[in-house]
């Protein structure tokens, strides 16, 4: 018997049992900023989607024609830059960008080739005084302007003023540097939505990289960052959480075209299974020696939650490692798993206490292999330097996430997500029908088909179809 699905309901409106996320919100008892009690759903329909997105060449070659070459996309952290002259090679598909410091609160993205005969300027990321083109030697300043050109004599018909670096847009928020290659972009400002507001409370550049993982996924981009864009997939991937996670009373947000959020609670027990006490909850969470209070008991006192009891701990954990007054932060702010997405790629979590990034880009132009990097943010200490961001570690296809200590407890539960990415891929070309959505839990991938659908329909030149 399905308890979840109750009569006369219009396609979208069932929900989970169990107390919602606003429910456990109101029994946290303290108030947080509007935006955490914004619940903003709305069902769009409930069609398969098709398969050829995530596996054929023509989808990714329209992918990249029309879409990938007119959005924002997050391109490095602006701490992979920190002096001028340091930069980053961002690659897309069949495209190359230098992203680069050349002054102090400035940042350009340049395409990566020599206008003499296209060599790519830079290879890897470093730090460089010039971009001298290893070829014949024509050289640039690190604002784009032409510095040199070896045998001048030779190219009268070369003028140098019209000779620079071609640029593409450069945006910057909460210490990232997104880039977009259409010259009509929407204003990045505008692109970013509720997010800037959303993260007040959760200052994105006032945190540096304490891990940086990239790794080669067997599989479509999308393919991948759907493994991660739903709670539904935890009673069967992630087992282990249902105790304490509530995951099918997840809150999935969608705000306007291009962000989407999960809202998923710790301290709640799955409304798969019977719930356990408070204090069974309340046990299994405060299991770290470093969330234990010396001289106080295990108990929980009357009226006192499992999350009551775990935030404070994690207010005192996360103050004392990172020096930070977390006192006018609220117990969702803290404590849960708020993943936001921001069309086409970058997710940004709010999350204290795992404060990842992923992001999510084709490999190439192969429809069937990804580009996954995951970052771990945490914050800058209230005094002394800033301290240097981890480098960035390359897993080769055969290593696992485990092999990256610096990802901390993580890594398993993603080992757990990755285990499906290749047996998706197969088995999507196998498949005579489209794919399948749930019409709650599975709302975000819908969200970013929609608008991809829409910009995939859209030939170059021509405004966003509706
Ligand atoms: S290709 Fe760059 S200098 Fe010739
Ligand atoms: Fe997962």
């Amino acid at each position: 018997m399905n308890k979840q699905v109750k009569g006369g309901l219009k396609p979208g409106d069932a929900r989970s049992v169990g107390p919602s996320v606003q429910q456990i919100i109101d029994r946290d008892g303290d108030n947080p900023p509007a935006w955490f009690r914004e619940n903003s759903y709305e069902f769009l329909g409930d069609g398969d989607l098709t398969v050829d997105r995530y596996i054929s060449q023509e989808y990714h070659d329209l992918e990249m024609e029309r879409m990938w070459s007119r959005v924002w996309q997050m391109a490095c952290r602006e701490e992979e830059i920190p002096e001028v002259g340091d930069n980053v090679v961002y690659d897309i598909g069949d495209w190359s960008f230098i992203i680069v410091r050349d002054g102090a609160d400035s940042i350009k993205a340049f395409k990566n080739a020599c206008l003499h005969r296209g060599t790519q300027l830079r290879a890897e990321d470093g730090s460089v005084n010039q971009f001298r083109c290893p070829f014949h030697g024509w050289t640039w300043n690190l604002d784009g302007s032409l510095k040199e050109i070896p045998c001048k004599w030779d190219f009268p018909h070369v003028d140098e003023e019209k000779f620079s670096l071609p640029q593409v847009k450069v945006g910057r928020w909460g210490g990232f540097v997104f880039i977009n290659m259409d010259k009509d972009a929407m204003p990045f400002e505008e692109w970013l939505g509720v997010l800037p507001r959303h993260f007040s409370t959760f200052p994105l550049e006032r945190r540096y990289m304490t891990a940086n993982v990239r790794r080669i996924m067997p599989c479509n981009w999308k393919v991948a960052q759907e493994a991660f864009i739903e709670s539904y997939h935890v009673v069967e991937a992630h087992a282990q959480a249902m105790p304490v996670t509530g995951d099918a009373n997840t809150q999935y947000d969608l705000f306007g075209d291009r962000i989407s959020r999960l809202y998923t609670q710790p301290g709640v027990t799955s409304p798969h299974m019977a719930p356990l006490s408070e204090q069974d909850i309340a046990n299994i969470m405060m299991q770290s020696p470093r969330l234990k209070k010396p001289g106080e008991t295990d108990a929980l006192a009357p009226g006192e939650t499992a999350r009551s009891r775990y935030v404070g701990a994690l207010r005192r954990d996360l103050e004392e490692r990172f020096g930070a007054d977390l006192s006018s932060l609220t117990t969702t702010e803290i404590l849960d798993n708020i993943e936001y997405f921001l069309f086409p790629n970058f997710f940004p979590w709010f999350n204290f206490s795992l404060p990842l990034v992923y992001r999510f880009r084709p490999n190439g132009n192969d429809p069937d292999s990804s580009i996954m990097d995951v970052m771990l943010l945490h914050p800058v200490p209230d005094e002394g330097p800033r301290p240097d961001p981890a480098p960035l570690k390359i897993l080769r296809p055969d290593q696992s996430f485990t092999e990256a200590p610096e990802l901390d407890q993580i890594s398993a539960i993603f080992e757990q997500d990755v285990s499906n990415m290749p047996r998706v891929q197969k088995g999507m070309k196998m498949l005579e029908k489209g794919v399948t959505l749930g019409n709650y839990q599975e709302s975000r991938l819908r969200h970013m088909h929609r608008l991809l659908d829409r910009y995939v329909a859209t030939p170059p030149g021509e405004p966003l179809r509706p």
